[in-house]
């Protein structure tokens, strides 16, 4: 057993009616894909957010956004679920109630196994009428960069959020509800830096809710976790949950 897991947090696992998890790109990380934030390999290393991530850069180059996010679509498909995505479909069966809110946009998650993700900044396999919203789980990628959409022949766009836009109304209501209700709040690989998602685990510390962090680098969070633990979410996670639950 890893020594340096919190014996607290072990027992609060064990007693959670309802546990809340937030990840972020350190989840999808040991999958090979590149996180936001990190020096040399983040993404934003190589491109500016505000050229590509934003409405506006869209409309300035759209070719551009939509190859972007081409390439990190085909980077996904090649990607595989790594242990912590496992371990958190694994967790789904064994404690009562988990409701897993991610921020990736990459469906990891749901091709690991578990149930009904909230994805709330969208997905990669999905596209949008950038003129009149209407989704698609397919399109044509044989002619025009970016496809048209088939009814009205705009532009399509990635259904994800970009800077400066809501996040989907019904799906942050349900997170915040999720952060209102639990009795442990796991923040997995994320930064916490963007907001809303980096408002949830301090919505549940605000209730006297037991949250914990686990994260590669766990300093310097506004709101301190009651736990930190400072690793690799695919070999903290399958740890904690074998610590708490058993071997598999
Ligand atoms: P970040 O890149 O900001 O943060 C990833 C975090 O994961 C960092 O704190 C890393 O130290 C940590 N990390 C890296 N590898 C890890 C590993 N193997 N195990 C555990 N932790 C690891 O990514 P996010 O917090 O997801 O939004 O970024 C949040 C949002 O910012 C993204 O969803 C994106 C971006 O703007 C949109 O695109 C709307």
């Amino acid at each position: 057993m890893h020594s340096e897991l919190p014996q607290g947090l072990i027992e609060a696992l064990r007693a959670a009616r309802h546990v809340a998890v937030l990840t972020g790109a350190g989840v999808s990380a040991e999958s090979g894909l590149p996180t936001f934030r990190e020096a040399q390999t983040g993404l934003w290393a190589r491109y500016k957010p505000e050229e590509l991530a934003t409405p506006q850069a869209f409309r300035r180059n759209p070719r551009l956004v939509w190859e972007w996010y081409a390439w990190r679509r085909k980077l996904v498909v090649m990607a595989e679920p790594n242990p912590a995505h496992r371990a958190l479909a694994e967790l789904e069966r064994l404690a009562p109630r988990v409701t897993l809110i991610t921020q990736n946009v990459d469906g990891l998650h749901a091709r690991a196994g578990s149930a009904d993700p909230i994805e709330l900044h969208g997905s990669l396999s999905r596209a949008r009428c950038f003129a009149e919203c209407a989704i698609y789980d397919e399109w044509e990628e044989a002619g025009d960069i970016p496809p048209r959409c088939p009814r009205c022949g705009a532009p399509l766009r990635p259904d994800v959020v970009w800077f400066g836009e809501n996040l989907p109304r019904e799906l942050l209501a349900r997170a915040f509800a999720v952060a209102t209700e639990c009795d442990l709040f796991l923040s997995i690989g994320t930064s916490g830096l963007v907001e809303p998602a980096a408002s949830l685990p301090r919505v549940a510390l605000a209730r006297g809710t037991t949250t914990a962090v686990i994260n590669l680098d766990v300093a310097g969070r506004s709101a301190p976790p009651l736990f930190e633990l400072n690793g690799r979410a695919g070999e903290l996670l399958p740890a904690l949950f074998e610590a708490a639950f058993g071997p598999r």
